[in-house]
């Protein structure tokens, strides 16, 4: 197996495969871009930070709300207890009889996606944790409803970056990952470590979550983590990899919380209750220290899957244009900042970075490359993902680029991570990153 640290090690040199595109990467752009798709969207919830000179103000209020003591941690979360959603159908309660939580032993492998692990615990998927295309979508659909293009669209990502193409599959614990998640630090940040939860984070949720009305993890409440996650990773870590297919991965995991994890369908009755998400993501709050233990992956009491599909349309509108504009990351998406920037441009991006994620993580030869996309590609037809459907310009497979390979951050030259100190499963029943790493955090229990 391709252990994630060296494949997620090389990414970040697909920046120099966009050199002028990278070129927007500085703050100003990004505003004029934020900018427009507020005038254009004119989203109410999030206007305030339409006008940069507040966003300061707001970053001060959140760095004095993580820091309150323990007792107020322990009181929001008492505050957020009891809500439970207005609809259910029973068909929809998790997990099915045959279907029985098991802690995960030693050797099974499990990753960053709190999702694929938490299937994995019922049995929905192989227990051992290698897991293959097949099983993931029909898994993520039964478990949680998630629509079969958006599990394919993620499915290919996880086997393009880190799997096997010949038997469509991968380790959980070898999961593609993009940095800026909702829960975990960035690969840099965490020294390797992306894959535990992180409590400093978590408890900056719950904190966003106490602070709103709906006392629930709504995707507002999500937007404002990712606004600060973001905010620090732009910040801190020198090799942030924010691409347009890695990214879909990202702000999809941040729209995942409500959509996926909610009690009942969001939107439409459903709730995004603390009891959900803190036991779907693993995060047990210990009153004695204020911070969270990251535990196995469960399913509450009495919890029902949403009761329609949410794919990938659902994801990327969520994903781009509720939580993204929050704290625009500068990428290569040759649409940001114009009229044209919808989600359908944005798709046909994903769709030609394809060639450009493969060559990195798979192809030791053009010929596999070739059969890497052609796989990739035929994945996403599959489902209605293609260039035609997307209306996506004709040469929209972009050519296979990769210079630069020496150049900082490169596969040839990768981030100073100690790679000793994380080797890939996780590991549960600890409390992992109290504090917020500003520079690799290899020491990072806690
Ligand atoms: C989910 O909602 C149902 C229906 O209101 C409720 O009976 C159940 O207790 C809720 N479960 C959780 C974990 O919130």
């Amino acid at each position: 197996m391709k252990t994630s640290a060296i494949t997620l090690a090389a990414l970040p040199a697909l920046a120099a495969a966009y050199p002028g595109i990278m070129g927007l990467h500085n703050r100003q752009a990004a505003e004029e871009m934020f900018q427009k798709m507020q005038a254009r969207d004119a989203a109410p919830a999030a206007a305030p930070e339409a006008n940069p000179q507040l966003l300061g103000g707001l970053v001060d209020t959140v760095s004095d709300v993580v820091e309150d003591t323990v007792t107020s941690l322990v009181n929001d979360v008492q505050g957020l207890l009891g809500t439970v959603a207005a609809v259910v159908d029973q068909d929809n309660l998790r997990p099915e009889p045959g279907f029985e939580f098991q802690e995960p032993g030693p050797g099974d492998s499990r990753g960053p996606c709190p999702g694929l692990n938490l299937l994995a615990n019922y049995g929905y998927l192989p227990r051992d944790g290698h897991v293959n295309f097949g099983q993931v979508v029909d898994a993520a659909a039964r478990g949680f409803n998630m629509g079969v293009d958006l599990s394919t669209l993620l499915s290919v990502f996880a086997v393009l970056t880190d799997g096997d193409i010949t038997t469509q599959s991968w380790y959980l614990g070898g999961d593609p990952h993009a940095d800026i998640s909702p829960n975990r630090e960035d690969y840099y940040l965490g020294c390797g470590d992306n894959h535990h939860l992180s409590s400093r984070m978590f408890e900056q949720n719950v904190k966003y979550a106490a602070a709103d009305g709906s006392k629930e993890f709504t995707l507002d409440v999500m937007g404002s983590q990712y606004k600060a996650n973001s905010e620090h990773s732009q910040a801190q870590n020198p090799y942030l990899w924010y691409f347009p297919f890695p990214s879909i991965v990202s702000l999809g995991a941040f729209a995942f919380y409500p959509n996926f994890f909610s009690n009942g369908t969001y939107g439409a009755g459903g709730v995004a209750n603390y009891e959900s998400i803190s036991s779907i993501i693993g995060a047990q709050l210990n009153e004695e220290t204020g911070h969270y233990e990251y535990v196995p992956e469960r399913w509450p009491e009495n919890w029902y899957r949403r009761s329609t599909p949410y794919g990938a349309v659902d994801a990327l509108t969520d994903g781009f244009l509720t939580i993204y504009p929050r704290n625009p990351v500068p990428m290569p998406i040759a649409q940001l900042g114009t009229d044209n920037f919808n989600v359908q441009t944005v798709l046909c991006d994903v769709y030609s970075g394809i060639n450009s994620i493969v060559p990195l993580a798979l192809a030791d030869d053009y010929e596999s490359l070739t059969g890497e996309i052609t796989w990739a590609l035929g994945k996403l037809a599959d489902v209605g993902i293609t260039a035609d459907l997307l209306g996506c310009p004709d040469n929209s497979q972009s050519d296979y680029v990769y210079p630069n390979s020496e150049q900082p951050g490169g596969p040839q030259n990768p981030p100073p991570v100690d790679e000793e100190t994380w080797q890939g499963d996780n590991v549960y029943g600890k409390t992992y990153f109290c504090e917020k790493p500003n520079e690799p955090m290899c020491r990072h229990t806690c």
